[in-house]
């Protein structure tokens, strides 16, 4: 028996169909308020109690700090698979077999190269620009050098946009990186694995040999799987409506890459550590930060602290803080900042003011003590977020266009002027 909403204005009810998802989450389907109710339409800031779709993707559950992809546990996948394979599970559903996982492997490297002229586009830019403002315009700038990648409909068109992106995104973020450190723009080595690759592409040196390190590798790849997907957060969202449009997947990927730099998204695992060192060249001084946090007239907020769908815990800042104490132990790494990050969150949660709000700490918290130990700049964190979350962000655009999805385009209650006249200057 399906279930019934029923919704009653000036004395009329208005019934609406209620669906149940595979996890037994309920939403009213109000697909049909507008026309039911001669117009009326409902408001929802930021979203907060909206479904903007139905998705076979990712599953949250934030009192209970679950996370899924695919039906599969964020705990399990960052233990047992590699970023390669979840990514694979993402965007298409299942686990790869062997030969899946090997042929998706062999055509990213065969789309590993990027036209020489994009150099020219990321010769324009100051070393001083972001990176997230740099990436989210070579990735837009790719469309003109790949234009069969725009407007594309077949599955096996969706194949090779989504082959060339996974292959040309790290690319353009480790040059990304060695524009600003004024490095040659090196390209991979195709006998390495993704993750590898991606290292080897930041931190390789002309004058020194490229020396892999497992601990590394392993680290980079545990996170870019906790970042991987999280359904329909802001980032994920506007990679959907910009999809939409059927504007690509590429100009999808660089709006998305725009939306996570905020740092109230993406942006807060680089803010984190910018507070981090904050506090402590200001003498580890916590409580002043707890206080300035909780002080409604400071602006001031406890970045890597809070989330929309978690009121618990993020399941991936406890993978990521004891991923922490591994990584840090195994490079023999002693970073005061940790240790100052751990002492602000202790006293944060025993704090009434984080406790009634249900702050707890995010994926964000923690992720930047784990670059840093890998000596990823603090200015290209985010950037590492993005790395992560372009799968997620394929896997989004993908269902949301083989499910033929209409063109997003929210309502408003309009609260300007009413009808006027027009005043000639003289009159007003
Ligand atoms: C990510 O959505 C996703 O899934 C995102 C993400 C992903 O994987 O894609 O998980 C990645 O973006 C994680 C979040 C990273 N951002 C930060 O760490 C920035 C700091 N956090 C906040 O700005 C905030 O918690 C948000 C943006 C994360 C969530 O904001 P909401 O859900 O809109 O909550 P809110 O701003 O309405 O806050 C509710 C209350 C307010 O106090 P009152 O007005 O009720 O008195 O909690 C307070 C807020 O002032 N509050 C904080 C706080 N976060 C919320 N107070 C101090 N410090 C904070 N960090």
């Amino acid at each position: 028996m399906s279930k019934i909403a029923t919704l009653e204005i000036d004395g009329n009810k208005y019934e609406f169909p209620i669906i149940e998802g595979t996890e037994k989450e309920l939403g009213i389907d109000i697909k049909t308020l507008r026309t039911a109710t001669g117009g009326v339409t409902t408001i929802d800031p930021g979203y907060k109690n909206t479904g903007s779709c139905e998705s076979a993707i990712t599953f949250l559950d934030g009192e209970k700090g679950i996370l899924r992809y695919r039906g599969y546990s964020i705990e399990e996948l960052a233990e047992k698979a590699d970023f390669l394979e979840v990514a694979y599970l993402l965007i298409f559903g299942e686990l790869p077999t062997a030969a899946q996982l090997e042929k998706f492997d062999q055509d990213i490297k065969e789309e590993s190269h990027v036209d020489e002229d994009m150099k020219k586009i990321l010769d324009g830019f100051p070393k001083s620009a972001h990176p997230m403002g740099v990436l989210s315009s070579l990735t837009s700038a790719l469309i003109a050098f790949n234009p069969g990648s725009v407007d594309v409909d077949s599955e096996e068109e969706m194949y090779d946009a989504i082959v060339k992106i996974m292959a040309k995104f790290p690319v353009l973020a480790a040059w990304t990186m060695r524009k600003r450190k004024s490095l040659p723009l090196d390209y991979g080595d195709s006998s390495l694995g993704y993750v590898e690759n991606l290292h080897k592409m930041m931190f390789s040196r002309p004058n020194k040999t490229y020396e892999p390190n497992k601990i590394v590798y392993d680290a980079l790849d545990k996170l870019l799987i906790l970042h991987a997907d999280h359904e329909q957060n802001c980032s994920t969202s506007t990679v959907r409506i910009v999809g939409s449009s059927h504007a690509g997947l590429f100009a999808s990927i660089s709006a998305g890459i725009s939306a996570l730099w905020g740092p109230l998204h993406g942006g807060a695992n680089q803010a984190v550590i910018e507070m981090l060192e904050a506090i402590k060249a200001d003498g580890g001084d916590t409580a002043r930060y707890i206080n300035k946090a909780k002080d409604k007239n400071d602006p001031f907020r406890l970045m890597g602290f809070g989330h929309r769908v978690y009121k618990n815990f993020d399941p991936r800042a406890k993978i990521i803080k004891k991923s922490a104490d591994e990584v840090l132990g195994d490079l023999g790494i002693e970073d005061p900042v940790l240790d100052i990050a751990k002492g602000l969150a202790e006293v944060a949660l025993e704090d009434e003011y984080f406790v009634q709000r249900k702050l707890y700490p995010n994926v964000d918290f923690y992720s930047g003590i784990i670059y840093r130990a890998l000596d990823i700049p603090t200015e290209m964190f985010t950037v590492m977020f993005a790395l992560g979350r372009l799968p997620g962000w394929i896997a989004q655009w993908r269902e949301m266009r083989l499910r033929k999805e209409p063109i997003g385009r929210p309502r408003q209650i309009y609260t300007g002027e009413n009808h006027r006249d027009f005043k000639p200057v003289s009159e007003r």
